[in-house]
């Protein structure tokens, strides 16, 4: 059962192109506490795209990654992408039982997806009742089967149960809500925009309090830093990443590779915006939160809120939970945005189980 000794710690597995990023909480009474981290650099071509492409590899990595760092967690909730995903809301009569509800959601929602619904993994929440008691709001999510069997083949070589297969964005916003409190305004009202700067991608999600309202991704993010330290200093790719994380960089790095790095990341964030206003979507953007390894850059908040005159903080979630006692606070600080979204998919709770 859920809540009992060792059972109530959840494994938050984020893979992404150029790395695994593992958080462990433990869950007690409604409150959680980080027990453990990890961040494990992947290969190229093992993750492309958003798409596992050697489960084995990947999931066998994980469980190494684990082994080494010494996780005990047994159940795990990994994610796909916004991308992996298709959402409807659907309005539906109050009084369907649950197998009657389901063939009707898949009916439903074959009009919408250009695969057959026999290759998809359906999944529904009620959201809002309707003024009509008879009818109620469905928000379906629908992700291709192949995806969802591949995130639970790793989860298998990594010895893991899979809780859930969530979706990154549902991580990012979980994770969100500590952060928001400390921020101008306080509250949840108005919109925040999350920023996940990625390898290949660079994410933008605007949300209304809990409900993401917008999204754009576009084709930036860490790779051009790694293929330019590659280039500047001779060096493979994986030295590259492991001098990354190990600060381990020759003294010209900062002004010849990062900060050339930083300028177009800034441009792109701003672009972000304009393109949220331009979309029609009503409403101003209040609040910027990064994240994805590149949110990790020193100083980085500073530079947008100059530039944006908007309120920026890094998602550092992690590093505003209690830390077990093995845990040093000042490598959560650092890692925390790269983090937020395998410490928002630690997060969850099944209906507030845990
Ligand atoms: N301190 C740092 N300064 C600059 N860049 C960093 C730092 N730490 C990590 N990175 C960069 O962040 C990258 C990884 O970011 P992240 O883990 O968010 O990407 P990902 O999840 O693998 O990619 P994607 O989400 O696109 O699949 C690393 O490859 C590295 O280049
Ligand atoms: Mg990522």
């Amino acid at each position: 059962m859920f809540g009992v000794g060792k059972n109530n710690q959840v494994l938050g597995v984020d893979i992404g192109e150029s790395a695994i990023k593992l958080v462990q909480l433990t869950h007690h009474n409604n409150a959680q506490t980080v027990t453990n981290v990890a961040i494990e650099p992947l290969h190229r071509g093992l993750f492309v795209e958003g798409q596992i492409v050697d489960a084995e590899q990947i999931g066998t990595l994980i469980r190494h990654t684990m082994t080494q760092h010494k996780f005990t967690a047994k159940r795990a909730v990994a994610c796909v992408n916004f991308a992996d995903i298709i959402s409807k809301r659907l309005i539906v009569r109050a009084d369907l039982r649950a197998l009657e509800l389901e063939h009707w959601i898949e009916f439903e929602i074959d009009k919408f997806v250009p695969f057959p619904v026999s290759e998809l993994n359906l999944d529904y929440q009620f959201t809002k009742d309707n003024e009509h008691d008879e009818e109620r709001q469905v928000l379906v999510t629908a992700c291709r089967k192949t995806t969802i069997d591949k995130i639970q083949s790793c989860m298998e070589f990594a010895e893991l149960e899979p809780l859930c297969v969530d979706v990154a964005h549902n991580a990012m916003e979980r994770a969100s809500h500590l952060v928001i409190q400390g921020m101008a305004g306080g509250g949840v009202n108005g919109l925040t925009a999350l920023v996940d700067i990625g390898t290949s991608s660079t994410r933008f999600y605007v949300y209304k309090g809990a409900e993401m309202i917008y999204q754009r991704e576009e084709p930036f993010g860490a790779r051009i830093l790694i293929d330019d330290i590659v280039s500047e200093y001779s060096m493979p790719e994986d030295k590259a990443l492991y001098a990354i994380y190990n600060k381990q960089l020759p003294p010209s790095y900062k002004t010849k590779v990062l900060k050339p790095y930083v300028k177009p990341m800034v441009k792109e964030i701003e672009r972000g915006m304009l393109a949220f206003e331009a979309s029609g979507v009503n409403g101003q953007i209040d609040r910027i939160l990064l994240a994805g390894g590149s949110a990790r850059v020193g100083g980085l908040e500073k530079i947008l809120e100059k530039r944006i005159k908007k309120d920026v903080k890094t998602l550092n979630t992690l590093s505003l939970l209690h830390a077990g006692k093995k845990i040093s606070s000042e490598s959560l600080r650092s890692q925390a945005p790269q983090m937020a979204i395998a410490c928002g998919l630690a997060m969850w709770v099944p209906d507030g189980v845990l």
